[in-house]
Parts: C-alpha cells; structure tokens; sequence
C-alpha cells in the first residue's frame, strides 16, 4: 500500500517532529511518509533536523500575516496541495488555525497535547498541573477540530507527578510518552485503522 503523505507543522525546537520522522524512516513497513516539514517561523530549530534528513521543507512566516489567519491559511493550504498531502500533524505548532483549514483537513490533522485532555488546555500545562497538585499528568494525541485542543482524543499516556518534580522534570517525563504515542497514532491513523464515533475514536 502507498505510503501516505504527511506534513508535520512546527513552529519551535521540533522534537516530536523528530520522533514521527524516525519512526517513520525506521520501518519499511510504516503506512505514513514525512514529505513536507512546514514552520511558521524562519528560525525554528526543528528545520534544520528536517533538511539534514532530507525532507522537503518550507517557511510560511506567519508574523507576514498579520491578524490575516485566513490569508495565512491559504498560503499553507496552497503549499500542502502542491505537496500532494494526506495527513497533516501539528507538533508544536503555534498558531490557531480558522475553521475553514479545520474543516478541510477533518479526519486528517492530529496534534500532540502535553496533558491529559480534557485538563489542562492551553499553554504551561506542567505548571498548572504541578499548581493543581494532579497526582498524574501526562499527553494526549488528538483529532484536530476548530475548538483549540477540543478534538476528539486519540490516545493517551499518563505519567505520575513525583514529590520533588520541576516543570522541567516532570515535562522531560511527559515529553519521553509524547515521542512514543504520537508516531503510534500517526500509524494508526494512515493505516485507516481509527473510526471517529463521535466523541470517542476507536482504533479495533
Ligand atoms: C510539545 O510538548 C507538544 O506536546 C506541544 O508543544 C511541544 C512541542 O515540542 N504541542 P517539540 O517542538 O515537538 O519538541
């Protein structure tokens, strides 16, 4: 079976980035390819991993666009197209996208959540998870919808939050589950192998 064609939107240091490309590029067998790396940001770390394994890469800087999400959006959309994408990942990747680039991509785009959703949305998830004084933190992989965080969950792995544990500590913990559920999840995805009922997604 052909290989589906991924693109993973980044905006940063690019790590789960990293971790989809070596699963990837690992198993002659895995139903996804990395064929685009796509950031907003000129400067993101992350690019420079996906030139050096030499994945087609490009920068749409968002900061061109201004409030203009729709035109910003466009612009990926058109690039996605001449990439003959299937399946888009987010990992990391900054910027809210309009309902519209949601809608299109259903089904298709997944993100990566550094906390068990539906807790914790939003940015400083290992902050406010050691505020909140939760005895288990962890990630959640998700379909993307237009709610921020809000899709249906995917999967989910939980780490326990220790005594003496940091934001630091306790997001090294939660970021080693991040890199081995989300390359899962895109193999489920692009093996078809998932079936959204409406909240809940089934992977049997
Ligand atoms: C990860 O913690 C991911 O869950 C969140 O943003 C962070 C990105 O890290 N969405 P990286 O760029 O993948 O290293």
């Amino acid at each position: 079976m052909a290989r589906k064609r991924t693109a993973i939107l980044i905006s940063g240091r690019g790590s789960n980035m990293a971790a989809l490309v070596w699963r990837a590029d690992g198993e002659p067998d895995f139903p996804a390819e990395v064929a685009l790396v796509l950031s907003n940001k000129p400067d993101a770390k992350g690019l420079e991993f996906a030139r050096n394994a030499g994945i087609p890469t490009a920068v749409i800087p968002s900061k061109d666009y201004g409030k203009d999400r729709a035109g910003f959006d466009a612009a990926m959309q058109a690039e996605l197209r001449a990439n003959n994408i299937e399946i888009v990942c987010l990992a990391g990747f900054m910027r809210l996208l309009t309902p519209e680039f949601c809608e299109h991509w259903m089904g298709r785009m997944i993100n990566i959540h550094p906390a068990l959703l539906p807790s914790f949305k939003g940015l400083d998830t290992h902050a406010r998870a050691l505020a909140e004084g939760v005895k288990f933190h962890g990630c959640t992989t998700h379909f993307v919808t237009p709610g921020m965080d809000e899709g249906p969950i995917i999967m989910q792995a939980a780490v326990p939050v220790l005594d003496d544990d940091t934001e630091e500590t306790l997001g090294a913990r939660v970021l080693a589950e991040e890199h081995r559920i989300y390359p899962e999840t895109l193999r489920l995805l692009a093996s078809g192998a998932l079936k959204i009922d409406g909240r809940r997604v089934k992977s049997g």
